[in-house]
């Protein structure tokens, strides 16, 4: 059995948006942040984030499971201080959202859900919890989206093997000269039917 654990290299080139996972309910109101954040369905629209520790460890996890409910915020270029509090301590111990304000950060409300979505994100989504898989080490919380706006001006933060990225430039598909031969190949090996 091959162990890809946290750290490994031979994981290094995954790269990911930041999910900022908003919560509200025993733990309080929470923030984590989420590599492992995913846009899995069209219609309906749904959202997994997926968790360690099972549906009891991390405040996250408990508040969703009691609630039903947790924002996406896919942080955007600039919330790589917000993303490190986020990530850095566990609800249980610190008020996050306390911290992430006084450091000049700020969430709003949403339409349909109680736990706040932050500010300046590239995306904020709400969600009501559709079901809860097990998946291997971590929980896949799925999440089905209710609202979601998208911001034109800010570009998603990456992330990749513990490191903070932002999107580099455009890469061309490939000229019409390539596009012309590949179409050529694909005549040359079509299947028979
Ligand atoms: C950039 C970044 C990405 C992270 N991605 C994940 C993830 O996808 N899944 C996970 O379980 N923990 C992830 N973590 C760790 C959690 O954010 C961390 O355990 C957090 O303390 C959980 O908060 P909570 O106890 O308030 O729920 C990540 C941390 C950082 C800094």
């Amino acid at each position: 059995m091959v162990d890809l654990g946290w750290g490994n290299e031979k994981a290094s080139k995954f790269v990911t948006n930041v999910g900022l996972i908003t919560t509200d309910g025993p733990d309080g109101p929470d923030i984590m942040a989420a590599e492992w954040t995913y846009y899995v369905s069209w219609s309906p629209a749904l959202i997994t984030v997926h968790l360690s520790g099972g549906k009891a460890g991390k405040a996250t996890a408990r508040n969703i499971v009691a609630s039903e409910e947790f924002g996406v915020s896919i942080a955007a270029e600039g919330q790589n201080v917000l993303s490190s509090i986020a990530g850095g301590s566990h609800g249980a111990d610190v008020d996050k959202m306390a911290v992430i304000k006084e450091m000049g950060f700020e969430f709003y409300k949403g339409k349909h859900i109680k736990p706040m979505l932050v500010k300046g994100a590239a995306i904020n989504a709400e969600c009501h919890l559709k079901e809860i898989v097990e998946v291997g080490d971590h929980t896949m919380f799925i999440g089905e989206v209710m609202e979601i706006e998208a911001h034109a001006d800010k570009k998603p933060l990456a992330y990749s093997f513990g490191k903070y990225y932002g999107l580099g430039e455009q890469i061309q598909k490939p000229e019409q000269d390539v596009l012309d031969k590949i179409e050529q190949l694909k005549a040359k090996h079509a299947k028979k039917k």
